[in-house]
């Protein structure tokens, strides 16, 4: 049986499209059950819907974070979903859902963690000289960017290298890291 995940994202979602374009191969532990998103207008969720996943959309605009996320949770929950990947996700998920996903959630973020938790990561391993850059794949906790790290990619820092030509570089290895990362996952 394969496992289902649910991925959530709020924007142009490159890693849910990695995630996805893996679990095409029948020997793929996991399956996307869900592409879920905070933005309506989502770029990512164009692709999930040509690719015959369901989605689900909700701006927590208007209706409050807690019945937003209890609109999220029911969702994940009617696909039948035993793993949510966050993709690009750019919401800090509330104690209460956390603790209703306790040890099931994962998330990939673009540093060697536990270097540069938060935003702007390239930008601060730049400039604090460092040889390398990357990305990790962790367990989600109640505190940002903290849970158990379950894989890392790395990759050198160039002469002349901006935030932009960094991330770039990052992101091709970000796809080839989550999928597999989150295959293990899957599997322990
Ligand atoms: C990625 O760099 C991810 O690590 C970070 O936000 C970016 C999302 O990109 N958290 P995408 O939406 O997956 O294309």
């Amino acid at each position: 049986m394969k496992r289902k995940v649910g991925v959530l994202i709020s924007g142009r979602g490159s890693n849910m499209m990695s995630l996805v374009e893996a679990a095409r191969d029948p020997a793929c532990p996991y399956e996307v059950a869900l592409v879920a998103s905070d933005k309506p207008d989502a770029p990512g969720l164009t692709f999930a819907r040509d690719s015959g996943i369901p989605t689900f959309a909700l701006s927590p605009k208007g209706i409050g974070k807690p019945a937003y996320e209890a609109e999220i949770d029911q969702a994940l929950r009617v696909a039948g979903v035993d793993v949510v990947a966050l993709a690009g996700y750019m919401r800090l998920l509330s104690d209460d859902f956390v603790a209703k996903w306790r040890g099931r959630i994962v998330n990939i973020h673009p540093s060697l963690l536990p270097k540069y938790k938060g935003l702007d990561t390239h930008a601060r391993a730049i400039e604090a000289g460092d040889a390398e850059a990357g990305c990790s794949v962790h367990i989600v906790t109640e505190e940002l960017d903290a849970g158990e790290v379950l894989g890392q990619a790395r990759v050198p820092i160039l002469p002349g290298d901006t935030p932009e030509s960094l991330a770039a570089r990052v992101l091709v290895e970000e796809h080839r890291l989550y999928p597999r990362t989150l295959a293990e996952f899957v599997q322990r």
